[in-house]
């Protein structure tokens, strides 16, 4: 039987990194929501389109073939985009991009299908609330914004990207606004999540606490299943 976990959660919180790493222990594929998204948003940079033109952003789904690959790697139009999907213009554009309706069917869609014949760990903002609602297991992972602004700041620095401490802080701050505010499927724990803080917690300790987490929910939907 598969099994479908639900991992959402604002901008930066680590989902990425905690998926991947739980569907390496877990051996179940990484589906990054996030990634879609932003390579739609590359797409508009590549296009010479402006994110913030609805129509003409729309327009371009009809050109965009999005292939995230077994080992993580976002292909757009048969070019490896895994790097360029994280820059600068892709994440201070990327929440326009993700509030267009249009967009977000066309992505869910794909989404659904990634998890109709595979155990996922599939990372977002609207997955337990939108794309699965059906997921055997929700984890929603929260952090103070500053907390979650301090990691992606390393992050970046590690990776050579010099944006400010306080550019980052900024971006997280209106990417969180725009998400949990849009009309359409916006960003907030299902019903059914569990909802985890992540701020004090090591990337390990996190990963640890999913698993048993996953591990206790698998083991009740076995028993009533028995
Ligand atoms: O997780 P991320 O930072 O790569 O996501 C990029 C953007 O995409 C983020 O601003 C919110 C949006 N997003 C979304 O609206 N729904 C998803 N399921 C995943 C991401």
């Amino acid at each position: 039987m598969n099994l479908v976990v639900a991992l959402d959660g604002p901008s930066a919180s680590g989902k990425s990194t905690i998926a991947h790493i739980l569907a390496k222990r877990l051996g179940l594929v990484h589906v990054d929501t996030g990634a879609m998204y932003r390579a739609v948003t590359l797409l508009c940079f590549k296009r010479g389109v402006d994110p913030k033109d609805e129509k003409k952003a729309c327009e371009l789904l009809k050109d965009a073939d999005i292939k995230l690959t077994i080992d993580d790697k976002v292909i757009l139009n048969g070019e490896d985009v895994t790097k360029e999907i994280r820059n600068k213009y892709v994440s201070d554009n990327v929440s326009y991009i993700a509030s267009y309706k249009t967009v977000r069917l066309f992505l869910v869609e794909q989404q659904r299908k990634l998890a109709d014949n595979l155990s996922i760990v599939m990372d977002g903002r609207d997955i337990g609330t939108y794309v699965l609602p059906e997921a055997d297991v929700k984890i929603y992972q929260v952090a103070s914004v500053e907390t979650r602004a301090q990691r992606r700041y390393k992050e970046n620095q590690e990776k050579g990207i010099s944006t400010s401490y306080e550019e980052v802080l900024e971006n997280l701050k209106k990417r969180d606004y725009i998400d949990s505010h849009r009309d359409f499927a916006p960003l907030k724990p299902a019903k059914d999540s569990i909802i985890l803080d992540t701020s004090n917690l090591t990337i390990e300790q996190v990963v640890d606490e999913c698993e048993r987490i996953i591990k206790e929910k698998v083991k009740e939907r076995n028993e009533n299943i028995g």
